[in-house]
């Protein structure tokens, strides 16, 4: 049966995150391996000939699933008909820049981003932004799109999700697949609180299994928080295969749904679950069906998690705060 191709938009796609994105894509891990696609790449003008150089790449790989590749710095264009929208082109934090700059400097890309995906995007648009900060400039996007459910726009924290695995198989000695059940909670940021409590070690409690408070709160849980920076310090730039991995994990994810007994982390607006206020976009435990996700319910917070979970969405409000002051949202 020939499959109707789906629209992918990728904001950013000449940028080192897009190098890593875009071939996987096409190749079909994003979405699945009888699934073709039309690739649509946004970029600032600047960006456009990188762009341009890239899709002759991919041209160049002769993937049986790329139906087409359309490039443009126009957001009308590069959104209009989208099923999916990658946003991970923003503006980085350059020296002496305030917080408060930055979000003002994302806000005039998500802002207009957001209107574009309301007014030209299909009716079953799913957004997944990665550009930083990206729970807020996610928030800036859907304020700008009321006409779409927010519930589409999502923020990533799946690379955290990831480097959480990782760090606790090494810890144990386990294999990441017997590793399930782990949790990020909050914001993408050194802030974000990635939660052993409920995870599972071949189907045995995690926190048990390592009982080590002291390396969980000493080691862990700044290993997994600043990590983007260790990478940032090593490599000279922020991690990009990894990240590109980790947006095709959140889709792939969204669209063909958690396995039975497990859940994955992701970046949603809160519908006020586990203490978090409505609306914000915050990282919570989902499991996923259908192309729809659902918090999971009914956890246990213990006091440990609770502090955490708190100092990161008490950021989540700053954040949103500032927005609102700037007019953004
Ligand atoms: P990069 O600088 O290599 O590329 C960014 C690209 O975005 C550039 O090509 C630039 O021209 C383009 N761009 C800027 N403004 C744009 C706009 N308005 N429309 C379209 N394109 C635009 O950066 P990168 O390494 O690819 O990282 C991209 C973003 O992802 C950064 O904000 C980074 O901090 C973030 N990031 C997030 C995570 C996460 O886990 N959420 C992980 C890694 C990186
Ligand atoms: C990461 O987690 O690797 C990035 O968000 C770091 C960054 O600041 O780009």
């Amino acid at each position: 049966m020939t499959r109707t191709p789906v629209n992918v938009t990728v904001t950013g796609a000449a940028g080192q995150i897009g190098y890593a994105l875009l071939f996987r894509i096409a190749s079909g891990h994003l979405l699945g391996p009888d699934v073709p696609v039309n690739l649509r790449l946004l970029e600032i003008p600047q960006g456009l000939k990188a762009a341009e150089g890239t899709a002759m790449e991919l041209d160049d790989c002769a993937f049986p699933l790329l139906r087409g590749i359309e490039i443009t710095d126009d957001p009308n264009v590069g959104f209009a008909g989208a099923n999916v929208a990658l946003l991970v082109g923003a503006r980085p934090r350059t020296k002496g820049m305030e917080r408060g700059d930055l979000l003002a400097a994302n806000g005039g890309i998500f802002k207009p981003q957001g209107k574009a995906i309301n007014d030209h995007a299909a009716d079953d648009i799913k957004v997944l932004v990665v550009g930083n900060p990206a729970n807020t400039n996610a928030l800036i996007a859907q304020a700008a799109a009321p006409d779409v459910p927010a519930e589409r726009f999502t923020a990533m924290t799946r690379l955290d999700h990831n480097r959480a695995i990782s760090q606790l198989a090494a810890k144990t000695g386990a294999a990441v697949s017997d590793i399930k059940k782990l949790t990020i909670w909050g914001n993408h940021s050194a802030t974000q609180y990635p939660d052993i409590f409920h995870a599972e070690i071949a189907g045995k409690n995690a926190a048990e299994v390592v009982d080590d408070e002291v390396w969980l709160a000493d080691t862990f849980i700044p290993t997994v928080a600043k990590r983007g920076a260790a990478i940032i310090e090593a490599r000279g730039a922020s991690s990009a295969a990894s990240a590109a991995n980790a947006a095709i994990d959140h889709v792939h994810t969204w669209v063909n749904g958690t396995a039975d007994g497990d859940w994955t982390s992701m970046g949603i607006p809160s519908d006020g679950s586990y203490g978090v206020p409505e609306g914000i976009i915050s990282s919570f435990p989902v499991t996923t069906k259908d192309g729809k996700y659902e918090i999971v319910q009914g956890l246990d917070i213990n006091e440990f998690s609770r502090a955490r979970i708190d100092a990161s969405v008490k950021e989540l409000t700053e954040e949103r705060d500032a927005v609102r002051e700037l007019g953004l949202i």
